[in-house]
């Protein structure tokens, strides 16, 4: 039987297309089973202030198809403090909120695990939204198939005045401490090298495979590079090539923020669905300290401290074929 009365949602961290479809899915799936909604402001930090505002059916109308996310996100200090978490906890008991539903990356699911080890009375439920794709437990987090894209096509663009000129192109994309937006936009874009967090960057091969190119009549270049590579990111790989290519003509652009913008795709509108629906059953179910994920079509559950553990692998046959494919 449904225990639950009013559920809070949020999101945290960086913003990721696809949160708002998340957003209505979980406020409609609670509203249909009589729990009430509230919808917590800028993340931790609404939590820590009592940013709260109720929520109803047509509070989440028409932001299906929205980027960024309706209740604002943030990166919250205070609520990393014990006298944040204390003042969040006591929101949260004031307004009558048994339960959250926490949407952002794994920075907002440790922070979700601390709070419950400290207030085991509430309960907790994570949605995997990042653009990063870096949690395990889930194959796609929400947004990284809409940021795929966008990057897809600034990067086809790219390419067009990058053969126009016979240029060598670095481009960086976002990925902190992961490359899968880097591989498999890499894939997609068919770039000459993609270079990673995961795996070491040899100059020497970025070298030798610019060379090759060369020799077998390639006149333009994309290497795609994740911000997180420990060379430093696409200036200072740049720069490094140049020193060893100077009469080559190279460019660097950083796509930016304009990767985490724009409408969803329909891939990540669906996955959010599911995701809200889930999580809220989930609640309802008594469950609490896990993220919900779909690995091979399948609803699974991961605990908190599971999902921000490790990433999953990359896979070194996808880098391998990168190569190979553009030999
Ligand atoms: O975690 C998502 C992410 O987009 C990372 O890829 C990136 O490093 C970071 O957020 C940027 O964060 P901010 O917008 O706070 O600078």
């Amino acid at each position: 039987m449904n225990t639950l009365k009013r559920i809070g949602v949020l999101t945290s961290g960086g913003d990721a297309p696809g949160m708002n479809a998340a957003i209505r899915s979980v406020v409609r799936t609670a509203l249909y089973n009589n729990i009430r909604v509230t919808g917590i402001m800028r993340g931790y930090q609404g939590l820590v202030d009592g940013e709260f505002r109720d929520m109803d059916t047509s509070s989440v109308a028409n932001i299906i198809q929205r980027g960024g996310t309706i209740l604002k996100t943030a990166r919250s200090e205070d609520f990393r403090t014990a006298a944040g978490m204390e003042k969040a906890a006591n929101n949260l008991r004031q307004s009558g909120i048994d339960a959250l539903v926490v949407i952002g990356g794994d920075g907002t699911f440790r922070g979700a695990a601390e709070f419950l080890t400290i207030y085991p009375e509430f309960r907790i439920v994570g949605i995997a939204g990042t653009i990063d794709n870096d949690l395990f437990g889930t194959d796609n987090t929400i947004g990284y198939d809409t940021a795929l894209n966008t990057v897809v096509e600034a990067v086809d663009k790219i390419r067009d005045t990058a053969n126009s000129h016979d240029r060598l192109f670095f481009i960086e994309v976002m990925g902190r401490d992961a490359g899968f937006l880097a591989l498999r936009s890499g894939i997609a874009v068919g770039a000459e090298e993609v270079l990673i967090p995961e795996t070491e960057t040899s100059i020497d091969e970025i070298i030798d495979k610019i060379e090759t190119g060369r020799r077998n009549n390639k006149t333009s270049g994309i290497i795609m590079v994740a911000e997180g590579d420990e060379s430093g990111g696409a200036f200072a790989v740049a720069e490094k090539v140049k020193k060893r290519l100077p009469h080559y003509d190279t460019r660097v652009t950083v796509l930016g923020h304009i990767q985490r913008g724009g409408a969803p795709s329909c891939l990540d509108r669906v996955l959010a669905s599911q995701y809200g629906f889930h999580a809220v059953n989930t609640l309802i179910a008594g469950r609490s300290s896990v993220m919900v994920g779909i690995v091979k079509r399948e609803v699974v559950e991961t605990p908190f401290a599971q999902a921000v553990k490790h990433h999953n692998k990359v896979r070194s046959d996808l880098l391998e074929m990168v190569r190979i494919l553009s030999i």
